[in-house]
């Protein structure tokens, strides 16, 4: 029984081999973060969201944001759009950097973004969605997926509505973090609903929501029957949880979170990886907000916390972390 809870996915014309995925994550998932997840077991990875219209527009910035990372053979580009217009003049720049699929962003909760009719705001229009969907499988056969939330508000939950205009649209999975826009990411994700979803349509579900251990994969995994699931803050400072969770699902038994001095380590690859990316300065500054993840739970970690905030080099955070593990 356990055995099969990890096993391949298959995204229309593609084998994904595994199913821990790790999910979209704006200001995270750049690529030496997937990159670092990748080496610790992630089956597939997504980027950061991307604006469409700035796609469309052909900005050097966003296409920055879907470079892939050396040796990624699978990138799932997460685009965020109000209608298939949008879609339709996007596409030119997007299938230029030649993802593995293209996903619609159908929850984000940032006001800036449901302003412009993106994100969580298309859960209001679910046609949209569909139409979006179809716009872009007209035009492609790399498979198109979305990622929706259960609704805009626990009065309007309408995610089977959705999915299925996602699918008979031509979707080729459906991601759900079951939370309501007006929840946005606190209180509990209703996981019955991905049991439900799964029930309802044929193409592969995959959930996410309040998936922190992997105990909690295992178990959202064999409660609602869904094909995969999707690591998002859980995987943050802490890429271990995907092999971990590989693991578990295929022997049984959860090997122990890491030591403080590979979860260092790794903290250091994970840098090393940002520098190539982005260059000393800007690898040095964004690693700040991985490091807080990295060192949770470290007896002493605020005040390693303190010092890294003022590292602006390799060289520094390497002095901090060895001092500290000296100490
Ligand atoms: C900092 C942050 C950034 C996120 N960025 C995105 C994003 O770009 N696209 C997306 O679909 N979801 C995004 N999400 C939502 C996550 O992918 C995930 O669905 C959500 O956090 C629920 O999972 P969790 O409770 O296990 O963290 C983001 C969440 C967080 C906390």
């Amino acid at each position: 029984m356990d055995k099969e809870l990890f096993h391949p996915v298959r995204i229309r014309n593609m084998l994904v081999p595994g199913n821990l995925f790790l999910a979209p994550l704006a200001g995270f998932t750049d690529p030496a973060f997937r990159q670092i997840c990748h080496r610790h077991g992630a089956s597939f990875t997504y980027s950061e969201m991307v604006s469409a219209e700035a796609l469309a527009r052909n900005s050097e910035k966003t296409k920055n944001l879907m470079k892939r990372a050396p040796g990624e053979s699978f990138l799932g580009i997460q685009i965020f759009l109000p209608d298939s217009s949008t879609a339709c003049r996007a596409l030119p720049a997007l299938l230029k950097a030649q993802p593995s699929l293209i996903d619609i962003n159908c929850g984000c909760p940032v006001p800036k973004v449901i302003k412009s009719g993106s994100g969580a705001a298309l859960m209001k229009t679910p046609e949209k969605i569909g139409e979006i969907v179809k716009a872009i499988t007209e035009c492609t056969d790399i498979p198109v997926t979305v990622k929706i939330r259960s609704g805009w508000d626990s009065s309007s939950i309408n995610y089977l509505e959705a999915a299925k205009y996602a699918v008979e649209a031509g979707a080729s999975l459906v991601a759900m973090h079951p939370r309501t826009r007006t929840q946005g990411y606190s209180g509990s994700a209703d996981w019955n609903m991905l049991k439900t979803l799964k029930e309802s349509i044929t193409v592969p579900v995959i959930g996410s929501g309040n998936l922190f251990a992997p105990e909690d994969a295992k178990r959202m995994l064999e409660e609602t029957g869904i094909d995969g699931v999707m690591f998002a803050r859980g995987a943050i400072g802490n890429p271990f949880i995907f092999e971990r969770t590989a693991e578990l699902l295929q022997s049984g038994t959860c090997p122990p979170p890491p030591p403080v001095e590979k979860r260092f380590f790794t903290a250091l690859d994970h840098l090393k990886m940002c520098i190539t990316d982005k260059g000393e300065p800007v690898a040095c500054k964004e690693m700040r907000k991985h490091i807080g993840s990295y060192t949770k739970g470290v007896r002493g970690g605020a005040a390693l916390r303190n010092k890294v905030v003022h590292a602006s080099t390799y060289n520094e955070y390497k002095k901090i972390f060895k001092e500290f593990l000296e100490s």
